[in-house]
């Protein structure tokens, strides 16, 4: 990847930030609680992530022609469910993080409490937040049910559930499964929810879906490849913690060499695929080559 597609990556998902954090911040101010659980939502998501799934969400729905006002609500969500699950996930009953997005993780900033409250608050929000997408109630409905079906027991729940009770000798399959799971499907819905506020590629999904899980595979391989070769400075989280929580993934499978081949490859392939779909999906296609190369 030339130093110039690199930059059009990071000034694309620049601009997704600045898109998908309008309507977060528009979503935080209104919500009605009780407590002080919408500040800490807000820290959660305003730590600065780098909303590579709102920008998918985007890009799908740009690839087709679509306007991305119709798409932002299904972004918010995604990235509320997205942020859900790392604060979850950072939890001492988890993966026992401390820092995340470049900050003390909730349950150190606040308690494990309220972080997990919160992590409650932003979950039952997004589907809120997913149904005032100005579309009709049939394709609405169609996005929230993908969209709950990629954040339950089959996908991302089911995921983080192998991630935390995964068999001492894990084979390359069940870790495909797992990432599947607790990583993917999340891209995936990006995807697939950008492509159906386009209104005009439905026909498309089935290989949205396929590529979206490939997309993932590759998103999660190059975490753990970071995880082994990144610094905590630029990742913004804890490396070295897979191997210290004795954690199977491709890397400690493979080895990191072989995990960057791999990483390599599965861009290239699905620079190849896209190429092939009805549609500009160039701004997907310079992040899969991206990705190989992230240092955050
Ligand atoms: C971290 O996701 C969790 C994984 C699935 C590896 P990101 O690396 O997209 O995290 P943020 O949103 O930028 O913080
Ligand atoms: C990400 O896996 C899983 C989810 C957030 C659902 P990791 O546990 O590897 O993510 P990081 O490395 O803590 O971001
Ligand atoms: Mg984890
Ligand atoms: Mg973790
Ligand atoms: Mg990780």
């Amino acid at each position: 990847m030339s130093p110039s597609n690199s930059q059009a990556v990071s000034r694309k998902l620049e601009e997704a930030s600045v898109w998908v954090n309008a309507g977060l911040q528009i979503l935080t101010g209104s919500l009605d609680s009780q407590s002080i659980l919408p500040k800490l939502a807000s820290y959660s998501l305003n730590a600065g992530g780098k909303r590579l799934r709102p920008f998918l969400v985007r890009a799908a729905c740009e690839a087709l022609g679509g306007d991305p006002d119709r798409a932002v609500h299904a972004a918010c969500a995604v990235e509320m469910i997205h942020t859900y699950s790392l604060i979850h996930d950072d939890l001492p009953a988890m993966d026992n993080d401390d820092l995340r997005r470049g900050l003390p993780t909730l349950h150190v900033k606040y308690d494990e409490e309220q972080a997990l409250l919160t992590g409650d608050l932003l979950l039952a929000e997004a589907f809120r937040e997913i149904l005032r997408t100005p579309l009709g109630p049939s394709r609405i409905a169609v996005m929230a049910s993908r969209l709950a079906s990629a954040a339950g027991p089959a996908f991302l729940v089911g995921g983080q559930y192998m991630d935390m009770y995964h068999p001492d000798r894990a084979g390359m399959e069940w870790i495909g499964r797992m990432i599947r799971g607790k990583t993917a499907a999340m891209i995936r819905v990006s995807l697939e929810l950008g492509v159906l506020s386009s209104c005009s590629g439905d026909d498309l999904l089935d290989q949205i879906s396929v590529l979206g899980d490939k997309l993932g595979f590759l998103f999660q391989l190059t975490d753990d490849i970071l995880d082994v070769s990144g610094s905590t400075e630029e990742m913004g989280k804890r490396v070295s913690k897979d191997a210290e929580q004795d954690k199977s993934n491709p890397v400690s499978m493979m080895g990191l060499e072989k995990a960057d081949a791999l990483a390599d490859k599965m861009a290239r392939d699905i620079e190849t695929e896209l190429s092939a779909l009805r549609g500009d999906w160039s701004s997907v296609s310079d992040l899969a080559l991206y990705l190989p190369h992230r240092r955050s």
